[in-house]
């Protein structure tokens, strides 16, 4: 196999330290000879990149070169796949669109809700020139964008990139949930061939078969009915939040049986025992700012310091593999299933053809060749198309900067639904996002 050149464009992200250990682990099936990490905050990333550094001098012997930029140039000239895992106003601005919804008595958070609307208007300015950026120096390398809210980061960048097909928008959670499921059945989770459908973190297994086609979504119903449904990957397993999260898959399983449900479904089925769980005080951004990110950095003080991760254990998590894979799969053209968001385009016969469908695909040289799901029951044809009509609402305001067009879809999204309420968290959000979002009129 031809070595290949991977840019990870948010090198200082929390999530980066990971996936150095998870290229370690998965080299073989997908060897480099180049990595360079490239991000805005130079002090940021330098932390991980200096840990990185010593990890892959003692795993990766054979990679020619490491570096870490914050020169658009020298990132992106020579590369075959970039990873792109940025986050505008940092987890300061994660912290407020949190907090605001929660001070109007509704749910705060990350991508699901007015937070997620926040994020998504931060993103798309940020994401749209970066992928400009990224395609004057590399014109047919692959970006696997995983830039929150992806889905409504991806329905941007199909509007600005329409004739652009090596841009691909994945997110991990499907394959985190899968390995929870892997772990019930006492398997592996590569084993395991979903069907799933929906819009990215609001979507369904329809079926779980393993390769040999047994169906083994019956074996999973019951156990998670009848026993706890559970984190499993190391990086979730012991997070009271993600503990708690993956519990709800029970309530929702017995409620609606019918489909195996995304986690973060329990944002809009359950919103008003959400919100009322919630605090300021302890938002999810707090707690990856004193949990993760303290524990990222303390590493990799601890690394730095020592020069040597001989007392370290070097361990791949599912995040890290399945990008890693699906960059594989799409370089390598080994067209491997992969649960990725593509437009529908008839995917899904009685939803929107323009809408950003999550779901499983060949991943392939040419890109993702989806499989044909069909028409869905009328409850999720429901809720996807509100959905939708909410992000896209989100995505027309922003190039047409309409105030207008995001009351509508604050309305629209099914953890506000008060149009009053609406307002006043969209009010104050552009007041505290006065530095990212486009005017409004
Ligand atoms: C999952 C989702 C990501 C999201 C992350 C948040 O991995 O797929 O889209 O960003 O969870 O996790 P955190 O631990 O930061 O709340
Ligand atoms: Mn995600």
């Amino acid at each position: 196999m031809q070595r290949k050149n991977l840019v990870i464009v948010g090198g200082g992200s929390t999530y980066t330290l990971g996936m150095i250990m998870s290229l370690i682990e998965e080299k073989e099936h997908f060897p480099l000879k180049k990595i360079t990490f490239y991000d805005i905050n130079a002090t940021r990333q330098e932390i991980i990149a200096k840990a990185a550094k010593v990890l892959l001098k003692e795993h990766y012997p054979e990679l020619e070169s490491f570096s870490y930029t914050t020169d658009k140039a020298t990132a992106f000239s020579d590369m075959d796949a970039a990873f792109v895992q940025i986050r505008t106003g940092g987890l300061a601005m994660r912290e407020l669109d949190e907090q605001i919804p929660i001070q109007h008595g509704v749910i705060g958070q990350e991508t699901c809700g007015a937070g997620g609307m926040a994020y998504g208007l931060r993103s798309i300015k940020d994401m749209i020139e970066l992928v400009h950026d990224i395609r004057q120096y590399s014109r047919d390398a692959w970006i696997l964008n995983y830039t929150n809210p992806a889905a409504i980061v991806g329905l941007a960048l199909k509007r600005e990139f329409p004739e652009d097909k090596r841009i691909l928008n994945i997110c991990d959670m499907p394959i985190a949930i899968m390995k929870s499921y892997a772990d019930l059945l006492e398997k592996d989770v590569w084993e395991l061939v979903p069907e799933y459908f929906g819009l990215n973190h609001f979507g369904w297994f329809s079926k779980i078969l393993d390769k040999q086609g047994h169906d083994l979504t019956d074996d999973i119903k019951n156990k998670i009915i009848n026993g706890d449904f559970l984190p499993t990957d190391k990086e979730i397993a012991h997070d009271e939040s993600w503990i708690q999260t993956f519990r709800k898959a029970r309530q929702m399983l017995v409620d609606f049986p019918e489909f195996l449900p995304n986690t973060y479904l329990q944002y809009y089925l359950y919103p008003d025992d959400l919100a009322k769980k919630e605090s300021p005080d302890n938002t999810r951004a707090r707690q990856v700012i004193n949990g993760r990110e303290k524990r990222v950095h303390e590493l990799c003080d601890h690394i730095i310091s020592q020069q040597t991760t001989h007392d370290i254990n070097i361990e791949a998590d599912i995040h890290g593999v399945y990008m890693i894979r699906a960059a594989a799969s799409l370089v390598f053209n080994w067209k491997e299933t992969f649960v990725v968001m593509v437009e529908n385009n008839g995917i899904i016969s009685n939803l929107p053809d323009d809408a950003l469908v999550e779901v499983p695909a060949l991943l392939t040289s040419h890109g993702p060749k989806a499989f044909s799901v069909g028409e869905i029951p009328t409850f999720y044809k429901g809720l996807i198309e509100s959905q939708h009509a909410y992000e896209k609402l989100v995505v027309e305001a922003y190039y047409e900067n309409s105030y207008n067009k995001l009351l509508q879809a604050l309305t629209l999204n099914r953890t506000i639904v008060h149009a009053p309420k609406a307002k006043g968290i969209l009010d104050d959000l552009i007041d505290t996002n006065k530095d990212y979002w486009p005017e409004l009129n």
